[in-house]
């Protein structure tokens, strides 16, 4: 006799649910931990609870980023607050569209991180570098957190097809990409900064877009002419105001990965002995170091999507529309996965295959088919670049100060922001 259909339960009545009817001021509280909080007290890497009055399930885990990162189950439409989606991608991005319109745009977007093109990305980005290593031994103190987010911004730029024509220009930008990145987890004043500054920033895109659309002569491998000219799955290009809102989106997470440069630095300072290790410059030493930095330290703490369609997964019901928080901080250092996880040990990933998705501070699965960050390689080689650079071709003190990380403060930071002093060249 063959067996009767295993039935899946509602997955909103068959998994633990948090203490609490809502759970918002918890979320705010606990910020990066507030997820894996509840697991360890449940007993369980699922769980239920509301957020600003809506039911949402939480999960973390390998085998639920596998879940959630099948294509096409999950839309980030209506998934996350709209003061974080406004300050990171933005409606009319990539990052909200589902189907052939977002793979389509996604084809575009990765196009743009060819081997070659992320060379030359970083090439840009150490000649910034070794400009800033003449400069900084005639200065006291540095703030390293604003000095990577200065060099990144206008590698970015030049590398885009938008350079900056000034100081003052690469200061402003410089600026508001930082607060775009800064206010992008926060409610308040913090938020709200970021927004004012995005409209900005909107306006300065839109006029490249503009500008060579019009026919102004511009490199056409270069991003910019690579958005201005793209065609989606309709047969359109984009408006202008979609057009800058993904030219901002190759920008500005560029301009992110300062905060991986000064994770590596800290971790440099802690571990002096990987210092002398990567300033010998072997790549494979190098990727072990960027790899653990990117699973160690906070940055996107979760992402949040929306059931596509109805679907079972493990005994679980989900219907169309339910709302599914991974919590990405928390995956990458599941202790099922990452034995001493909460230790910083680089050679764990000494010939490490990895899953694709045990890993995901950027996203997991295929890139092309979902919505994992087509910038992953580009984060990790910059990250690479700096860390060797600042290891080899110069030596700093680093005073007395705060390196405390608010686990509270989304996205993270060492509170200083990382001060370095007394900077020679080696
Ligand atoms: C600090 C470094 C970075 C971090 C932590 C990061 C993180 C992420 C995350 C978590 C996602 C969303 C994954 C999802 O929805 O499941 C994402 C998507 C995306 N990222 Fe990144 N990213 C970084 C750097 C970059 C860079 C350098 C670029 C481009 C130059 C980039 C471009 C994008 C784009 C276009 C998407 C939307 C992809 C889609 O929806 O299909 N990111 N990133």
């Amino acid at each position: 006799m063959n067996a009767p259909p295993a039935t899946a339960l509602p997955v909103h009545r068959a998994i633990p649910q948090a203490q609490g009817f809502d759970n918002t001021i918890a979320l705010l509280e606990e910020g990066y931990r507030f997820i894996g909080n509840r697991c360890d007290e449940l007993g369980s890497d699922i769980f239920g609870t509301r957020l600003m009055l809506r039911a949402v399930v939480c999960m973390r885990g390998e085998a639920a980023a596998r879940m959630f990162y099948q294509p096409g189950r999950f839309t980030r439409k209506g998934a996350l607050p709209p003061t974080a989606m406004a300050s990171l991608q933005g409606h009319g991005s990539a990052h909200v569209l589902d189907g052939e319109m977002h793979r389509v745009r996604k084809a575009m977007m990765m196009s743009l991180q060819s081997p070659a093109s992320r060379a030359r990305l970083v090439a840009l980005a150490e000649a910034g570098w070794r400009e800033r290593f003449e400069r900084w031994p005639r200065l006291r103190r540095r703030v390293l957190i604003q000095e990577a987010q200065a060099v990144l911004c206008r590698a970015a730029c030049a590398w885009a097809g938008v350079p900056l024509a000034s100081v003052e220009e690469e200061v402003m930008r410089t600026a508001e990409f930082s607060a775009m990145i800064d206010g992008a987890g926060a409610v308040g004043p913090r938020n709200w900064l970021g927004l004012a500054l995005r409209r900005h920033t909107d306006r300065w895109a839109r006029e490249h877009i503009l500008a060579v659309r019009a026919g102004r002569p511009t490199d056409p491998e270069s991003p910019l002419a690579a958005i201005a000219f793209h065609r989606d799955a309709d047969g359109e290009v984009l408006s202008n105001a979609d057009a800058a809102v993904e030219l901002l989106n190759v920008l500005r997470p560029t301009v992110a990965v300062a905060r991986y440069i000064v994770f590596g630095a800290l971790a440099m300072h802690g571990y002096p002995e990987w210092r002398a290790r990567l300033a010998g410059g072997d790549d494979a030493t190098l990727e072990m170091f960027v790899q653990e930095v990117r699973r160690y330290y906070p940055f996107i703490p979760a992402m949040g999507g929306r059931a596509n369609l109805a679907f079972d997964w493990n005994g679980l019901h989900f219907e169309k529309g339910d709302w599914v928080l991974l919590d990405m901080y928390g995956t990458n250092r599941h202790a099922g996965t990452w034995p001493d996880g909460e230790l910083f040990r680089p050679e764990r990933f000494a010939e490490r295959p990895g899953s694709g998705f045990d890993l995901i501070p950027q996203g997991g699965g295929d890139p092309a088919l979902g919505h994992r960050c087509p910038g992953e390689a580009a984060t990790i080689e910059l990250t690479k670049s700096a860390l060797r650079l600042l290891a080899s071709e110069i030596a700093y003190d680093v005073p007395d100060q705060d390196v405390a990380i608010d686990l509270a403060r989304i996205p993270a930071l060492p509170a200083s922001g990382f001060v370095i002093e007394n900077v020679r060249r080696v």
